[in-house]
């Protein structure tokens, strides 16, 4: 376990999904977590509260910044949105949307909390990338590229801020079950074997879960990873470094 006893950790989109169990795994390691969103997630439990946030808007993200104190030292930028369509059906509004949440919320949300990080003598910011940003699946221009996007904010963070105490690395998510993703999976008809080509993508045999993301940012939001600063950690199971060979030339099993 990390422990962040007397730590502030602001986590956006902690409302549901991945950044619900960031939330979860940071608050069960001592944290009092601020959970910024767009909606009223209810019930949070011990060490948490939510507070009202778009990410897209300045004026939001300040407003947000003012109920933070100086014992911020962690903030997660996990927030975000993905739009499927082709370049040609692709309209410039879904463009812009996707860069507001998944680009330039994390940029707001990090200009807005930095006095407090300062005040408490820096820390650490953890951005949510994907695989995505490496790669891309089909019809995910405005996506694939918000996330690229968030993988070189992330290594430009890391330079203009580690000189004040505050490092910056993000995590690259590859296929996560979250409950978002199950429903998708449970609606398709040929669902079970939906569920074992995708095994097959991962080299450990599974996809992921949620915790598995949020124990990766627990441990880079740590001063276990004091010395870890402007790296993309991808958290895929391999998936993306198993090259593909075609059928036939695949070994037998
Ligand atoms: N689920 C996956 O398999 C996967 C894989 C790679 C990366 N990711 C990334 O992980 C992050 C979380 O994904 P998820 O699947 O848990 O998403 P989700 O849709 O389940 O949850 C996203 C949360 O963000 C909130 N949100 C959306 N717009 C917002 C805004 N403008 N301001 C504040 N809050 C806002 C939503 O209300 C929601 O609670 C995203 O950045 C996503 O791109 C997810």
């Amino acid at each position: 376990m990390t422990d962040f006893s007397g730590i502030t950790a602001v986590v956006t989109g902690g409302a549901q999904g991945i950044g619900r169990a960031i939330a979860d795994r940071l608050a069960a390691d001592s944290a009092d977590v601020i959970v910024g969103d767009l909606r009223d997630p209810g019930d949070l439990g011990d060490r948490q509260r939510w507070v009202e946030l778009d990410v897209t808007s300045e004026v939001s993200t300040v407003a947000f910044a003012a109920e933070v104190d100086d014992s911020l030292g962690v903030v997660v930028n996990n927030a975000g949105i993905m739009f499927e369509a082709s370049i040609t059906d692709q309209t410039v509004e879904q463009w812009d949307m996707a860069m507001a949440v998944n680009l330039r919320g994390p940029w707001l949300m990090t200009k807005a909390l930095l006095p407090q990080l300062q005040a408490g003598g820096g820390g650490s910011v953890v951005n949510v990338g994907s695989i995505e940003g490496i790669g891309s699946n089909p019809q995910h221009t405005a996506y694939a590229a918000s996330k690229g996007g968030v993988h070189g904010l992330t290594a430009a963070m890391a330079v203009d801020l580690g000189p004040m105490g505050i490092r910056c690395n993000a995590v690259a998510p590859g296929w996560i079950d979250t409950a978002l993703n199950r429903e998708y999976i449970d609606r398709l008809p040929n669902r079970d074997q939906a569920v074992a080509e995708l095994a097959v993508l991962h080299p450990v045999g599974h996809i992921g879960d949620p915790a598995d993301v949020a124990s990766t940012v627990a441990f880079l939001a740590s001063t276990d990873a004091r010395f870890v600063s402007g790296q993309v950690v991808v958290v895929d199971g391999a998936r993306t470094t198993m090259l593909s060979l075609p059928p036939s030339l695949a070994p037998k099993t």
